[in-house]
């Protein structure tokens, strides 16, 4: 891997592999847990053990697919920090930090809805430069690379030119606790007469990836970890959809809005009256 620049920023060859590397990473996830998705017969057969609620699941596939990327990454960069959902926390000493999401969506995963994928993100110190989000029941490959534009299946992809936002399709989702749960849909009661219409697609990841590529204008969502929204967060910037928290200060996991350029003000004004 080359160095980062004499500023300690990466160089654009460093981005492309590190590029790269998140899209082997993304589609090691997808192909393990695909193949389990195959095995099984119906939705029980899957069933694994629960985390933060009982609707919080976790199968065995969620587990093998992180430990496979982990494995990927400790024996290629060992000193970078490593920090994924079924519980990897190493802390690193490089200033690289990777975060990995290895089934986003798993409620789909298990009930065999296809909107799930395998999310691998990589920063430099405080900033996102790589992420790649494989959905493997579509065969898409979504990545980008800081400054570098965003990809789907390797063609350039562009946030939607939509401009008003009673026409905007808006994605978001919901957590796992009920008490967070009634507080989001409250709000998504007082959103919803103002906009085209609300998908729920059931992986964050998947819900940016699809704000970069046009097939939503609009997603929000309260309250993910960091592994649901570091590569989708990126891919979005980098496809022009502007990123913001709810006040449009930077976007962050607590409080992502992706929008197409053309409606995100109006939507974050509908959002702050919301
Ligand atoms: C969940 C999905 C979902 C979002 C939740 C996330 P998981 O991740 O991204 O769309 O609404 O907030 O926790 O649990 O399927 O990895
Ligand atoms: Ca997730």
């Amino acid at each position: 891997m080359p160095p980062a620049d004499n500023d300690g920023t990466a160089g654009a060859d460093e981005l492309s592999a590190l590029r790269a590397m998140c899209e082997t990473l993304a589609r090691g996830a997808g192909e393990i847990a695909l193949a389990g998705r195959r095995e099984a017969i119906g939705a029980t057969e899957l069933a694994g053990t629960t985390k933060s609620s009982t609707t919080d699941i976790a199968t065995e596939f969620d587990e093998a697919a992180e430990a496979h990327v982990v494995g990927l990454i400790r024996d290629l960069r060992p000193d970078d920090a490593i920090i994924g959902e079924e519980g990897t926390a190493d802390p690193g000493t490089s200033g690289y930090s990777w975060y990995i999401d290895p089934i986003d969506g798993t409620t789909n995963y298990v009930y065999d809805q296809p909107a799930w994928s395998n999310s691998v993100a990589v920063a430099h110190g405080d900033e996102m430069i790589a992420a790649a989000v494989y959905v493997p029941p579509l065969d898409e490959m979504f990545a980008a690379a800081a400054g570098q534009g965003a990809t789907l299946n390797g063609r350039t992809i562009s946030a939607s030119d939509e401009t008003d936002l009673s026409l905007a399709l808006v994605g978001t989702g919901f957590g796992y606790q009920p008490s967070i749960r009634r507080e989001q849909a409250e709000r998504l009661v007082r959103l919803i007469t103002q906009v085209r219409d609300v998908r729920r697609l059931g992986s964050a990841a998947v819900d940016l990836c699809m704000v970069a590529c046009g097939r939503l204008d609009v997603y929000y969502e309260l309250y993910l970890n960091s592994w649901d929204a570091a590569a989708g967060e990126l891919i979005a910037r980098e496809s022009g959809a502007v990123t913001t928290d709810f006040t449009g200060a930077p976007a962050r996991p607590e409080e992502m809005v992706a929008a197409a350029p053309g409606v995100h003000a109006a939507f974050l004004e509908a959002l702050q009256a919301s």
